[in-house]
């Protein structure tokens, strides 16, 4: 796939299959996050424990009905889950430092990109953040010290059933000073 089409074809995937991607789709997405645009440390952290996605699914949308606004009506849409059954969660996590939230946004996109060009499904989450930041959670993700998750990428194989997404809205929001 050519860049171009990798990125006017990158969408939010809201349902996945139950198969797993294989060892080399990983390796290749893990490793373009270190080829984004950086300006500070960041860590990734493949989550593919069925279980454990599980809890961390089950956990996020528990929190997030108990919420208001946005986040409540969107788990309150039937058969919403968080994680949308995606087989595989990357979670990104900085240290608190300038531009950290800058330099997760950068690696995650960068992933989705190529999750994309291989063809898989992928979808940009911060809602299982608020789980993950959880103390007991947090220390089973083996994180360096002081680094906290920021953003997550769920990637997977695309299911046929899915929340869908309204398509783009084209939108005028350049300007040129020339
Ligand atoms: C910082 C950030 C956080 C997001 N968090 C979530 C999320 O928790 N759950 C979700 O389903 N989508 C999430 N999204 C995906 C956006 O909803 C999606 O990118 C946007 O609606 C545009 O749709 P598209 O990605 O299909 O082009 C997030 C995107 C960004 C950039």
């Amino acid at each position: 796939m050519e860049t171009f089409d990798a990125i006017n074809n990158r969408k939010s995937i809201r349902g996945y299959n139950d198969e797993q991607i294989t060892e080399e789709e990983l390796s290749a997405i893990v490793e373009v996050a270190n080829k984004a645009p950086n300006a500070g440390p960041f860590h990734i952290t493949v989550i593919q424990d069925k279980e454990f996605l599980t809890e961390i699914n089950d956990k996020t949308k528990i929190k997030m009905l108990a919420s208001k606004g946005f986040m409540k009506e969107r788990a309150s849409m039937p058969g919403y889950e968080p994680l949308y059954n995606a087989p595989t969660l990357i979670v990104v996590s900085t240290p608190e430092v300038p531009f950290a939230e800058i330099n997760a946004a950068c690696s995650i996109t960068t992933m989705a990109l190529a999750a994309t060009d291989l063809g898989l499904g992928s979808c940009y989450v911060v809602s299982p953040i608020q789980t993950l930041v959880e103390p007991d959670v947090l220390l089973r993700l083996e994180l360096p010290e002081g680094f906290v998750p920021i953003s997550g990428l769920l990637v997977g194989y695309e299911s046929d059933v899915k929340i869908q997404s309204p398509p783009r809205a084209d939108v005028d929001n350049v300007n040129y000073i020339l």
